[in-house]
């Protein structure tokens, strides 16, 4: 097979990227807040019950922003439940789960939690069983300094300083008919709006996110982003985005293919933004917050037998192989490549939901291969996106029509001068050589190329396996004049990182 060729300029900026591209969610589901990040009594726990491997492992991937408390969990949720003296805190029925929720874990605690990580928070209202004045009630509890009952009350619960939370999420999920609260897109719309203005007269600079479509799998999509930016546009900042892509009824060729579809997803909405705002004939341009992306097999949701209303159960704990691990990457370089308009994306979710981090309770955490690849871009991946062109074999597919083998983009860290080439190998068998033609004489030697891969697709991590997939050092990368030469192992991901002369 021929090489893929490539071109890349440093010198030549796409955009700048908003490092809260590598955001992360954490939602009340399953084993992520309880058993994930939170979990008394266990060996790593600190006083306040934060489970330090977890913690460790979550400061590595240093995610920029962290989405709360839902998700599908919001939308029945009362905030106040989870706040002030732990004892005082009711159990709850969760009708998202249908689990038991014990609110040890609340708003003010997952503050505290995001101070020890390094992260900010994105505040997700409940916009399904509950509406703007319990927005705006949580609003002022969390962010007015003092002197209202709200405001005092999160000081007589220990919290002197306001939490100044900036970004909000104005409910989740809204067009999913499994939401408690569902809404049609006119009544959403309406509601996201006014809860929108509500809080805006308290601080016009807070950024909001409406919720558009749960992903392009949805009847109702995109009729349904195109009513709610109608009535929205103005109030709000970002438009939402999910999508979890599967291997159901696909062939591991569709599958390594998944990305199109997060592609013509982001075309179509993007398309939809720029239309409302000539429409709207506003100033304003939309930007994506893509809350929640990932590789998601729904056959992995609840254990076969599994009774409802227990605590914390092993729910949607998807193990990645390797080649779940690769569809991770291309969706990483698909949101890389519209980093101009994606500027909040976070994998759903950080720990045992479908999480790059997994921990047995009471027992040991470990990583997927998924974990690798996100810490690869939130390390070598901020900056800007520079150009690179690329010209890759393709294979035939029925559901994609022509795609390429190799898929990349380049970013380059405006403060080092290195440059970082995320690519994948969809090639399920063969090795495939990359020579990329650089086009500015800036560069000066290929630091290191890494890269994720095993002999067999299905091979994943386990507790007991933890480095069936890990981050291999390969040698051969090496530039030659004004060719960069490297050689990409069948179905992987790999970063190729460059030194710049002028920072050398
Ligand atoms: O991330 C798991 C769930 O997927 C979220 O709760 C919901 O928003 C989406 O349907």
């Amino acid at each position: 097979m021929e090489s893929a060729k490539a071109t890349l300029d440093a010198n030549d900026c796409v955009t700048e990227i908003d490092e809260r591209l590598y955001g992360n969610f954490v939602e009340h589901l399953g084993r992520c807040v309880y058993g994930g990040i939170y979990e008394p009594g266990h060996a790593t726990a600190d006083a306040a019950g934060w489970r330090h491997d977890v913690l460790e492992m979550t400061q590595q991937l240093a995610p920029p922003i962290v989405r709360y408390p839902g998700g599908n969990f919001v939308s029945a949720y009362r905030w106040e439940d989870g706040v002030g003296a732990k004892s005082l805190r009711p159990q709850r029925i969760d009708l998202a789960w249908q689990t038991m929720e014990s609110n040890q874990v609340g708003t003010n605690d997952f503050m505290d939690w995001c101070k020890l990580v390094g992260t900010t928070p994105m505040m997700a209202v409940n916009l399904g069983t509950r509406g703007i004045i319990e927005a705006c009630q949580l609003l002022e509890y969390c962010n007015h300094p003092s002197g209202t009952s709200w405001s005092d009350l999160r000081i007589s619960h220990g919290y002197p300083e306001p939490h100044a939370i900036k970004t909000w999420c104005l409910g989740n999920e809204m067009d999913g008919p499994w939401q408690t609260g569902h809404k049609t897109a006119e009544e959403y719309g309406r509601i996201a709006t006014e809860t929108a203005r509500a809080m805006r007269q308290y601080d016009a600079s807070l950024e909001l996110v409406a919720c558009g479509s749960c992903g392009p799998y949805i009847e109702t999509y995109p009729e349904w982003d195109r009513v709610v930016l109608d009535l929205a546009y103005e109030q709000v900042d970002y438009l939402s985005v999910h999508l979890y892509v599967h291997d159901i009824d696909r062939t591991p060729e569709a599958y390594l293919g998944v990305s199109e579809l997060m592609e013509r997803q982001l075309r179509t909405t993007l398309g939809l933004c720029d239309f409302m705002k000539s429409r709207h004939r506003s100033k304003k341009t939309m930007m994506i917050c893509f809350d929640e992306w990932n590789v998601w097999n729904w056959n992995y949701l609840r254990p076969e037998g599994l009774q409802p209303w227990q605590t914390a159960p092993p729910l949607v704990e998807q193990i990645y192989r390797m080649i779940d691990t690769v569809v991770f990457g291309s969706l990483l370089i698909t949101l890389l490549k519209h980093a101009d308009r994606v500027r909040i994306a976070c994998v759903a979710q950080l720990v045992n939901v479908i999480g790059p981090i997994m921990t047995e309770t009471g027992g040991r955490a470990w990583k997927q291969g998924t974990y690798h690849v996100l810490d690869h871009g939130s390390r070598f991946g901020r900056g800007e996106v520079i150009h690179f062109r690329l010209n890759s074999p393709t294979y035939e597919c029925s559901e994609f029509g022509t795609m390429p083998y190799i898929d990349a983009v380049a970013t380059r860290d405006l403060t080092s001068g290195e440059i970082a080439i995320f690519s994948i190998n969809r090639h399920l068998h063969q090795a495939l050589d990359l020579s990329v033609r650089i086009l500015h004489d800036g560069i000066t030697e290929c630091i290191e190329h890494i890269s994720l891969f095993t002999n067999d697709p299905e091979v994943r991590n386990s507790p007991d396996q933890p480095e069936e997939i890990h981050p291999r050092t390969m040698q051969g990368a090496q530039i030659t004049g004004d060719q960069l030469f490297a050689t990409l192992p069948p179905l992987s991901w790999n970063v190729i990182r460059l030194r710049q002369k002028s920072h050398a």
